[in-house]
C-alpha cells in the first residue's frame, strides 16, 4: 500500500497553512488517515535545522551552507515522517517541500537547478510530491498579509525582487508539469480558493482510497 503525497507550495502569507488544515479536515471527515507536516522541519531534529535555517544572524549565510541544510532537514524528514507514513497508506500533506528549494534557492538565491537536482534525487530517490498545490498571488500582498503576521524571519527580510524571482520559479516549475500541480489564485477571498481545493476532493478521495 501506498499512501498520496501531495505539498502546498507558495510563498508565505498565500494561505498555505490554512488551507492546509482544510484540507486535512475535509479528508479526515471522510475517514482518510491524514498525517500533516511542513518544511523545513517535522521532526524535533530537522526543526533544529528550521531554527538555523530562519533566524536573522550577523553572519552571512552562504547559498550552497543554506541549500545543503534545507536538503539535510529533508532527509531526516523523509526517514522519520514522510516515507513511514506513505508506506502504511496515509496521506501525508507537506507544507512547502522541494519545490520551495528550486523557488528560493534555486529562483531566488540563483543556485543551480541542476545542482538542486542533483540534490532531490540523492536524497529522495525516486520519491515525488503526488499532487503540488501551487498558491499564486502578487508580491506585495503575501508580503502584506506575511508582515501582519509579526516579526520577520531571513527570508522574509528579502526584498522584492528575490520575491519575484521565487514567484516565477513557482509558476515555470506548475506550467512545466501541469499534471502533477494545480495552480490555485491565493489573491481571492479564502472562500474562493476553498471552493477550488473543493473540486479537487472526488479526485483525491479516490486516489487515497487506491
Ligand atoms: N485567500 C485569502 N484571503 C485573505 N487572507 C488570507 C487568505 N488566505 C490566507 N489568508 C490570511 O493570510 C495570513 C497568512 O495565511 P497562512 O495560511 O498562514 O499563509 P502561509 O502559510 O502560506 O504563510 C493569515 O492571516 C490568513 O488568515
Ligand atoms: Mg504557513
Amino acid at each position: 500500500m501506498t499512501g498520496l503525497f501531495i505539498t502546498l507550495e507558495g510563498p508565505e502569507g498565500a494561505g498555505k497553512s490554512t488551507n492546509r488544515d482544510y484540507l486535512a479536515e475535509r479528508l479526515r471527515a471522510a475517514g482518510i488517515e491524514v498525517v500533516l507536516t511542513r518544511e523545513p522541519g517535522g521532526t524535533p531534529l530537522a526543526e533544529r535545522i528550521r531554527e538555523v535555517l530562519l533566524a536573522p544572524v550577523e553572519e552571512q549565510m552562504n547559498p550552497d551552507t543554506e541549500l545543503l541544510l534545507v536538503f539535510a532537514a529533508r532527509a531526516q524528514h523523509l526517514a522519520e515522517v514522510i516515507r513511514p507514513a506513505l508506506a502504511r497508506g496515509a496521506v501525508v500533506i507537506c507544507d512547502r517541500f522541494t519545490d520551495s528549494t528550486y523557488a528560493y534557492q534555486g529562483g531566488g538565491r540563483g543556485l543551480s537547478l541542476e545542482r538542486i537536482a542533483t540534490l532531490e534525487t540523492f536524497v529522495q530517490g525516486d520519491l515525488r510530491p503526488d499532487l503540488t498545490l501551487v498558491f499564486d498571488l502578487p508580491v506585495e500582498v503575501g508580503l502584506a498579509r506575511a508582515s501582519a503576521r509579526g516579526r520577520l524571519d531571513r527570508f522574509e527580510l528579502e526584498g522584492q525582487a528575490f520575491f519575484e524571482a521565487v514567484r516565477g520559479a513557482f509558476l515555470k516549475r506548475a506550467k512545466a508539469e501541469p499534471t502533477r500541480y494545480h495552480l490555485l489564485d491565493a489573491a481571492q477571498p479564502l472562500a474562493q480558493v476553498q471552493l477550488a481545493i473543493d473540486a479537487l476532493l472526488p479526485t483525491l478521495l479516490e486516489r487515497a482510497r487506491g
